[in-house]
């Protein structure tokens, strides 16, 4: 691993992608594809030397390379990601006895519309293509003795399910039918399994950011608070999906309002605001016509917005029933929204986000929740930077209901401002009491420049 710098595997990943586009217009042999292929492949070969193999693939919705995620992706790149998921792809690996042959077959294969990964596999086995091969989406258990990515773990993993599960119920919107449900159900029951016996355990894959795939994010993380929340506040199982699904689901109205008004980064005008607040009552529309949702879930979404005193939106639903549920995802939307980058507001740190929520108790959001909220979020909230006194710099990944100034974390920095090359887990304080170190001040992420999210994804180890 690291051959490749990050300017070279975004030259890769571009220079497949636009053979795969390539190869839809030209014949195989045409310079305008044999000419990027060549390039691809020697540049391949070359890394190769030093590695025993090289992928590339698409995990949250983003594409990577080696060990390179790219965030901001150009128009090319997002092309492939739509490919990719349109596959079930997860994951393309090429080892050294890759031949040039086998990559032209292979990319011009891989070009054709709407061949899955079932199809694609048996050709590439009829092709005997064998230095290279592809991994189905959701089915990712990649080499585990190599020093794999950080991303490679299962808790990350099923997030990765949870978001194509989502885009695929908005694409499905987009073009007008009804979406089905099985997919964010199937996700969410593997989320419950979890969180039923250990509450926190994903709390940290709640603090993923992803500022290109905010609506798909935000909503994974507001379903994964909420069900942490509710299993904290002691509530059954049925309960948890019921908070998943809505979560996960709450805001796909807006997948009926104009980009234009979700992305504006100024104020919304009044007509826009007004399209925009219709994306509860759209949401709950769709979810009541999705096969396989109990209607309860359809009036969660409608109330999301509705504020604990209903001096929200939709006016018209301000005598729907008191519902904690409806509260609670009301609670994780508020927190989410805040601590997230979005194009019109930059995010607050956990703790303001937390004592602004204080604020905001028994008029927009019920009080009982929030305070179980701020207890469930600890001291030192998950996502939160720290300076240790032994001048280590980590960051929280869960917290440790037992001692709220103790958190587990993750040292990112050493003593001497080293960035380690893997974070390490440690407990400030050990179960038999042992003090390893003592949180002393929280440290501004910018500072550092981390990308809170990439450090708390495989939090269940
Ligand atoms: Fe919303
Ligand atoms: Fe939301």
């Amino acid at each position: 691993m690291g051959a490749i710098n990050k300017e070279k595997a975004l030259h890769l990943i571009t220079l497949f992608s636009g053979a795969v586009k390539g190869v839809s217009f030209y014949p195989a042999a045409h310079p305008a594809i044999r000419q990027p292929l060549m390039e691809l492949y020697n540049l391949l070969s070359a890394a190769l030397i030093a590695e025993t193999k090289l992928s590339w693939g698409v995990i949250d919705g983003l594409i990577f390379f080696d060990d390179h995620i790219f965030s901001n992706p150009s128009t090319a790149i997002a092309d492939l990601t739509n490919r990719m998921v349109e596959k079930e792809i997860s994951r393309i690996v090429v080892t050294s006895s890759l031949r040039f042959e086998e990559m032209e077959t292979f990319v011009k294969l891989f070009s054709v519309k709407g061949t899955r990964f079932e199809a694609l596999a048996r050709q590439m086995a009829d092709s005997k293509i064998t230095g290279l091969t592809i991994l189905r989406h959701g089915a990712e258990n990649f080499d585990p003795e190599s020093e794999e990515l950080e991303i490679g773990d299962d808790h990350r993993e099923m997030y990765g399910r949870a978001v194509t599960a989502l885009r695929t119920v908005c694409r499905e919107i987009e073009r007008g039918r009804i979406p089905g449900s099985a997919q964010v159900v199937q996700v969410v029951d593997q989320m419950v399994e979890i969180i039923s016996r250990e509450p926190l355990a994903l709390l940290g894959l709640a603090m993923i950011r992803d500022y290109d795939n905010y609506t798909f994010t935000h909503s994974i993380n507001v379903g994964v608070l909420a069900m942490s929340l509710g299993a904290v506040l002691g509530l059954d199982s049925r309960a948890l999906r019921d908070l998943g699904i809505a979560g996960q689901l709450h805001d796909i109205g807006k997948t009926m309002v104009p980009k234009t008004i979700l992305n504006k980064p100024g104020k919304l005008s009044s007509t826009e605001f007004d399209e925009m607040k219709l994306h509860p009552e759209l949401g709950s529309k769709i979810i009541k016509e999705m096969e396989g949702l109990a209607p309860h879930l359809s009036s969660i979404v409608l109330g999301h917005h509705l504020h604990y005193n209903r001096s929200g939106y939709p006016e018209w639903a301000n005598k729907l029933p008191f519902d904690q549920l409806m509260d609670i995802i009301a609670v994780a939307d508020t927190y989410d929204a805040m601590t997230t980058l979005r194009v019109y507001q930059h995010p607050i740190n956990p703790k303001k986000a937390l004592d602004h929520m204080k604020t905001m108790t028994n008029t927009i959001l019920d009080g009982a929740v929030v305070a179980r909220f701020v207890e469930m979020m600890g001291t030192y909230p998950v996502g939160t930077l720290v300076r240790l006194d032994t001048n280590e710099v980590a960051i929280v990944y869960r917290p440790n209901p037992s001692n709220v100034d103790a958190p587990l974390v993750r040292i990112l920095f050493e003593e001497s401002g080293k960035r380690l090359r893997a974070p390490r887990e440690q407990a400030l304080v050990e179960p038999d009491g042992t003090c390893y170190a003592r949180i002393v001040a929280v440290v501004d992420p910018l500072l550092k420049n981390i990308e809170i999210g990439q450090w708390l994804a495989n939090g269940n180890q």
